[in-house]
């Protein structure tokens, strides 16, 4: 795993989720100990102001050895689970609760301490009491007063590890309690993240095999999301992509067919001139054949080229004002010949008498030409061809319709695709290479117009638009 999105996604997720936890983990334990040591000295504060008041009267008789008193501190240091000192006016020891703690009788505490008894506060301390106590305690000290005079203190001391041993089992299960949640919260985290970077790695996949021109390589992702409809946009783009390669091998293999054939015709009547199985009377016929087939290979190869320049952008538009109906008039005088030989019917309604368009005199020209050489090619003998113009949403519309065998809704959308030829033309027609409609489309497109064919029971139209002058 180089530096993948895994590899990211996991460390910082589980960074935040380990700080996190790491948070609430130390505030819940802050929050114990504050609980059970606040409620502890709570208690500690209450019977040290109880003892302090039974003190008062021994520290006042200076009895300090009193029954009663000893016996009263070690019933509380059994119930607190505390250990008390009294001490008198000058901070020495005069009591205590237990009896291994008799050997602190007669000493003094701190000054520092007895300072503030003596100024009538209250002390509470954390620790081991200057180093009077064996273990860390909590302590909690409360002034006597007799007669508003000082008179002594009395000491309450809870060992602070009874205190949190009580406690222990509960940051014991708190402890789990986060583990198991920051264990989880890794598991969903881990899923997530595979869900995220398996269908991309997938992806990437997907990417190199087609790069290496394996172009039916499709992906399935159901992730519901982003990446899913990533998934979706990529497949588009491998149809795409296997459609493009599909063409380029057609392409191909529709030149090689197509050139070869003239090729090697021109080679047989030559090879036939040449080793005289051609007698001369009959050479002026078969050069001719030569001729009009060199004649067709220089049609192809100047379309193909010049398709290609057009679908570059490399082809010079130059729109002027033309006048419309005049340029159809000229191209029907220019198929007058194939129109009389089949003996077409051919009707030109137009819907005004003059039409000024905007358009390139050439490309236009040529546009006629292609759907003009196309309709009287393909129109039976004796049918008819109707060229009629209108004016639609502030354009102009031309319409070539001629009559002729019903053509399928699917070969109809074929027709713009190069090299494309119908059956009849196959046959009969041998004359074209397909590539007519391919440039008429491509022209139309450059000249940011629309073009579109629809077929009628024995019918076939060809509809286009030119901007109005
Ligand atoms: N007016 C039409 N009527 C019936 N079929 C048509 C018509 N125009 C085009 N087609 C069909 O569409 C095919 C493609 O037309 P296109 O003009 O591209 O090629 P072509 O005329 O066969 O050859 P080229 O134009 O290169 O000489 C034709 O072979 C024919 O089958
Ligand atoms: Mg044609």
């Amino acid at each position: 795993m180089r530096n993948s999105i895994q590899k990211k996604l996991f460390i910082t997720y589980g960074v935040a989720i380990i700080i996190g936890f790491a948070i609430l983990a130390l505030s819940l334990l802050r929050i114990f100990d504050q609980y059970f040591i606040e409620n502890r000295k709570e208690l500690l504060h209450e019977q040290g102001r109880k003892v302090a008041r039974e003190a008062a009267t021994v520290l006042y008789l200076g009895n300090p050895n009193s029954r009663s008193l000893i016996s009263d501190l070690q019933v509380l240091d059994k119930f607190l689970d505390a250990h008390i000192w009294v001490v008198n006016n000058e901070g020495i020891i005069v009591a205590v609760s237990g009896s291994n703690e008799e050997r602190l009788l007669g000493r003094q505490i701190k000054s520092e301490k007895l300072d503030s008894l003596t100024k009538g506060d209250s002390i509470e301390a954390r620790g081991n009491f200057d180093g009077m106590l064996g273990e860390s305690s909590l302590t909690v000290g409360y002034p006597v007063f007799v007669n508003n005079r000082f008179s002594g203190g009395v000491l309450v001391h809870a060992s602070l590890f009874e205190i949190q041993k009580n406690f222990k089992e509960i940051y014991r299960l708190t402890l789990w309690a986060i583990l198991i949640s920051v264990a989880i919260a890794y598991g969903i985290l881990y899923i997530q993240i595979r869900r995220i970077s398996n269908p991309l790695r997938e992806i990437s996949g997907a990417a190199k095999v087609i790069a290496g021109g394996e172009f039916h390589k499709r992906l399935s992702i159901n992730t519901g999301d982003e990446i899913e409809e990533l998934g979706n946009s990529f497949n588009n783009m491998a149809e795409s992509l296997e459609k493009i390669e599909e063409n380029r091998r057609n392409l191909i293999a529709n030149i090689s067919h197509d050139l070869r054939s003239p090729m090697t015709s021109i080679r047989g009547f030559i090879e036939g001139i040449i080793d005289g199985t051609i007698t001369e009377d009959k050479r002026g016929h078969y050069l001719n054949i030569v001729l009009d087939e060199s004649n067709r290979l220089i049609k192809i190869t100047n379309e193909l080229l010049e398709l290609g320049n057009m679908q570059q952008g490399r082809i010079e538009i130059n729109k002027e004002p033309l006048e419309l109906n005049e340029a159809i008039r000229r191209k029907l005088i220019a198929y007058e010949k194939g129109i009389t030989e089949k003996k077409l019917d051919v009707v030109f309604s137009m819907f005004e008498e003059k039409t000024l368009v905007l358009s390139d005199r050439g490309l236009l020209e040529r546009v006629l030409s292609n759907l003009m050489d196309n309709a009287v090619k393909f129109t039976p003998e004796k049918g008819s061809i109707e060229i009629r113009t209108s004016e639609k949403e502030g354009r102009i519309e031309v319409e070539i319709t001629n009559t002729g065998d019903s053509i399928s809704s699917d070969e109809l959308n074929r027709v713009w695709e190069r090299f494309h030829k119908g059956d009849a033309s196959r046959g009969i027609y041998k004359g074209g290479y397909g590539l007519g409609l391919a440039i008429v489309k491509e022209i139309i497109s450059q000249l940011e117009e629309n073009i579109w064919v629809s077929g009628g029971e024995d019918s076939v139209k060809f509809t286009f638009t030119i901007k109005k002058a």
